[in-house]
């Protein structure tokens, strides 16, 4: 019976075409209805596009650099996650709703999902896309550590489900197209984790000005170094080392993988970029978004 409703669990179920997890279609009315406020900032991702990365550079602004405050809690009860939900533990409407204002919340959700009254109070989005391939490398091995989720099944079969939209928060390609389409209509900040890469301190400080923050060049400079992979990767508030082996197990694959740009080049056959980049143009077609690494 147990592992009946564990199986029960793993399905991802569908709303509006859009698989999610039991646990949160099971909320959706809530999280539907939760209530925004217009000074909310949401981090908005598609997944493994790094979320933890802008999430730990964020509360580094916050707080001004003070690296202690941001060991005050583990990553995930830092900033509420808008569609999370595992009872009997709080939901992550419930923690946000519990946290004093201004709040960092967190959600993938695409924007057609989005809870309306995220719009209604033309709240702060700050929006960070992943190119496609590396996302679906990181989003292929995460499922293969991750036990809430379903098993990914071989690489070439991985392709296929990612490139169909079959995961969870359904279709990369609709997700980004979304979020950028809509981008200069409301206070949306849009960054690419290749840029991040490349030069994080021109990014974190955009990520500042978004804020309304300023910070020390100085404390810029500490972040930037607090943030690199190699930080994070022997930080335990981020690198999930306090989730049990049950759920994320890491010696699969660690979440803290590799981070960086072009592992994809050691997981696609040359027949399997020709197809992708085939289907991409196809997907992305009308769409002036512009990766660098594709
Ligand atoms: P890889 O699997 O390619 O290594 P998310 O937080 O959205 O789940 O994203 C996880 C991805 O972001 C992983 O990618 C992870 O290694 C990467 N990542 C996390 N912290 C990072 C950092 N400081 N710099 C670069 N990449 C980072």
């Amino acid at each position: 019976a147990l592992a009946t409703a564990l199986e029960a669990q793993l399905q991802l179920r569908e709303v509006a075409g859009i698989p999610l997890q039991a646990s949160t279609v099971d909320n959706w009315n809530q999280i539907q209805n939760f209530e925004a406020k217009p000074d909310d900032l949401l981090i908005c991702t598609y997944p493994k596009s790094g979320t933890t990365w802008i999430q730990e550079i964020v509360d580094m602004i916050e707080h001004n650099g003070d690296v202690e405050k941001c060991q005050r809690a583990i990553i995930q009860h830092r900033h509420p996650f808008i569609e999370w939900a595992r009872p009997p533990q709080p939901s992550g409407v419930e923690k946000a709703n519990a946290m004093p204002s201004p709040r960092i919340l967190r959600t993938h959700l695409p924007t057609q999902l989005l809870p309306p009254s995220f719009w209604e109070n033309n709240c702060k989005f700050l929006y960070v896309a992943r190119n496609a391939k590396d996302c679906m490398v990181s989003y292929y091995h995460f499922q293969r550590m991750n036990q809430m989720l379903p098993d990914p099944g071989t690489w070439e079969e991985y392709f296929e489900t990612f490139i169909s939209g079959k995961v969870g928060w359904g279709s990369w390609y609709d997700h980004v197209k979304g979020w950028w389409e809509i981008k200069d209509r409301y206070q949306i900040l849009f960054l690419f984790y290749e840029d991040i890469k490349q030069d994080p301190k021109h990014e974190i400080q955009k990520v500042m000005q978004f804020m309304g923050k300023n910070l020390d060049e100085t404390v810029l400079d500490k972040i930037v170094q607090e943030t690199s992979f190699e930080k994070m990767k022997e930080n335990p508030m981020v690198n999930r080392s306090t989730v049990p082996k049950s759920i994320l197990d890491q010696s699969i694959s660690p979440f803290m993988r590799k981070g960086t740009v072009g592992d994809w080049k050691n997981h696609f056959t040359v027949a399997q970029n020709e197809r992708f980049n085939e289907i991409y143009r196809q997907k992305m077609e009308g769409s002036s978004i512009h990766f660098t690494e594709l």
